[in-house]
């Protein structure tokens, strides 16, 4: 592989993003993450020096467009884009009404817009921002790259969803969207959906509410493989839809088999 392909993977200071962008890194790939997180960020820059990984990790804020716009400035300047991981994202559960049972009456409680907006706005409109400069970059540079957008199981739907949900099937869409728009410039786009991942975000989610535990060994059950899936099987995929020239406008569903959206 040439030396000089250049990639971005946004939320990629931790979690799935972070294993996706050591794999890239570890296979050549001159691999630039964002984050919001300062000390984050360290840690991921040190850890990259350490192991003399080709990656760097700069601040940059998916939901805003100025920042979107100034981390291009820099990044592409001078230097083609040949692939983009639209990764971060973060999950919000909220039924759209909720009853709380009262002593005199029932209580309706309703999802914030707030909660909504803030949810659709870095999984959804994330993406937007930093792929149409992606794309830009890679029309301007004559680039035939790669835009691989991280969607998730739940996109068809899911139990205290709304807003996730809404925002994945949103990704999805853009996905293949831009697959038509892309093409005649030799720009590939997919999508992989990870099912529940074995990865930091829910370890530290089950280790702080017992609840939580619970409920998703119950939903294992749902899985047909019997198991979570694992970082790495992602970073698997997030390659295969990078390198693979016949591929687009594709969703790469990685999820075990399951579980379904909605569990009694
Ligand atoms: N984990 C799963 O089981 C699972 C399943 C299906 C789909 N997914 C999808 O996979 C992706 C990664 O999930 P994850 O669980 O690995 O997430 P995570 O551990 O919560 O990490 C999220 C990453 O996104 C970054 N981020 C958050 N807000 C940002 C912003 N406004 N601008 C730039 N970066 C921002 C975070 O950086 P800072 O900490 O520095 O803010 C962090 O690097 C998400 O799109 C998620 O929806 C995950």
């Amino acid at each position: 592989m040439s030396e000089s392909r250049n990639a971005l993977v946004t939320g990629g200071t931790r979690g799935l993003g972070l294993t996706v962008a050591r794999r890239l890194a570890a296979e050549g790939w001159h691999t630039t993450v964002i984050g919001l997180d300062e000390g984050r960020l360290e840690k991921v820059q040190a850890m990259a020096e350490a192991e003399c990984l080709e990656l760097r990790a700069i601040r940059a804020d998916v939901t805003s467009e100025e920042s979107v716009r100034e981390l291009f400035a820099g990044l592409t300047a001078t230097r083609p884009l040949h692939l983009c991981v639209n990764n971060a994202g973060g999950n919000l559960s909220r039924l759209l009404v909720k009853k709380r049972r009262g002593r005199q009456s029932d209580e309706l409680v309703t999802h914030p817009l707030e909660e909504w907006e803030r949810t659709v706005r870095l999984c959804l409109t994330g993406v937007f921002l930093v792929g149409r400069e992606a794309a830009a970059a890679m029309i301007r540079h004559e680039v035939p790259g790669a835009i691989v957008n991280v969607s998730s199981g739940l996109a068809v739907g899911a139990y205290g969803q709304s807003a996730y949900t809404a925002a994945k099937a949103g990704v999805e869409a853009l996905t293949r969207t831009w697959s038509y728009e892309l093409g005649q410039y030799g720009i590939r786009v997919s999508a992989v959906a990870p099912g529940v991942m074995d990865g930091e975000a829910l370890r530290e989610k089950t280790s702080s509410f017992p609840r939580h535990a619970r409920y998703m060994e119950g939903l294992q059950r749902f899985v047909p493989l019997g198991r979570w899936g694992m970082e790495e099987e992602i970073a698997d995929a997030v390659c295969f839809a990078a390198e693979s020239p016949y591929l687009t406008g594709s969703v790469i569903r990685i999820d075990g088999g399951g579980p379904p959206g909605w569990v009694p």
